[in-house]
């Protein structure tokens, strides 16, 4: 089973995809978290050019969707398609729904297209369930560092991104769940828990 963790940057995802493996792995549940971008050699330098390019021109909206689609086939062929098999859960922390939302939403892509491409060439690897951790602006802002290209983008793109996940349950009802991250760790944990443990 595909459990993906979603939201916008300092929304407390990592937490709580390192939480939610150690819950799972008390209860005898085998699970692995994924990383995106990463997670392979290729999906790093990846990555590095993701967050960091910086050429005096700029990355194109497109190239930027096809560099993270790129990182994703790689994590796919190479891990998650033997993982599958082996684990009974495979979390992700952050995946297709980053891409809808960022590329999509907030790029201006347009989410159908970009979802129209991901369902060609990952169709048979779409989560089974979505958490999506949802902040407020001002905790969002207040959270992340500004360190890469993408979280430099400022608070209207920050809006956009908050948004987009937003309406993500309304596109995808039958395995999108939005949880309010406004709040202590081990709160939203409970919350995510009792999500996940109905599903397994
Ligand atoms: P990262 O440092 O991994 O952020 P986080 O720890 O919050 O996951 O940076 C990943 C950045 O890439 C983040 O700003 C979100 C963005 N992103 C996209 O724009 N599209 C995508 O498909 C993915 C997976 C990430």
């Amino acid at each position: 089973m595909i459990i993906s963790i979603e939201g916008a940057d300092g929304t407390g995802k990592s937490s709580i995809c390192r939480m939610l493996c150690a819950r799972m792995q008390k209860g005898g549940i085998d699970a692995l978290v994924l990383h995106e971008p990463g997670s392979t050699l290729l999906g790093d330098s990846i990555r590095g050019i993701l967050l960091d390019f910086d050429k005096g021109v700029g990355l194109s909206v497109g190239a930027e969707f096809f560099l993270f689609c790129a990182a994703r086939a790689q994590l796919i062929e190479e891990i998650v398609v033997k993982q599958m098999d082996k684990r009974d859960v495979i979390v992700f922390d952050r995946y297709i729904d980053s891409t809808i939302v960022y590329q999509g939403m907030a790029m201006g892509l347009g989410y159908e297209r970009v979802l129209d491409v991901m369902r060609l060439f990952f169709g048979d690897f779409f989560p089974e369930l979505t958490i999506v951790l949802d902040s407020s602006l001002e905790n969002v802002m207040e959270r992340i560092g500004m360190e890469d290209r993408i979280e430099r983008r400022g608070a209207s793109f920050i809006e956009k991104v908050l948004k987009g996940f937003r309406h993500l349950p309304e596109l995808f009802p039958e395995r999108v769940v939005l949880i309010d991250s406004n709040r202590p760790l081990e709160e939203v944990m409970e919350d995510v828990w009792k999500v996940v443990s109905a599903r397994l």
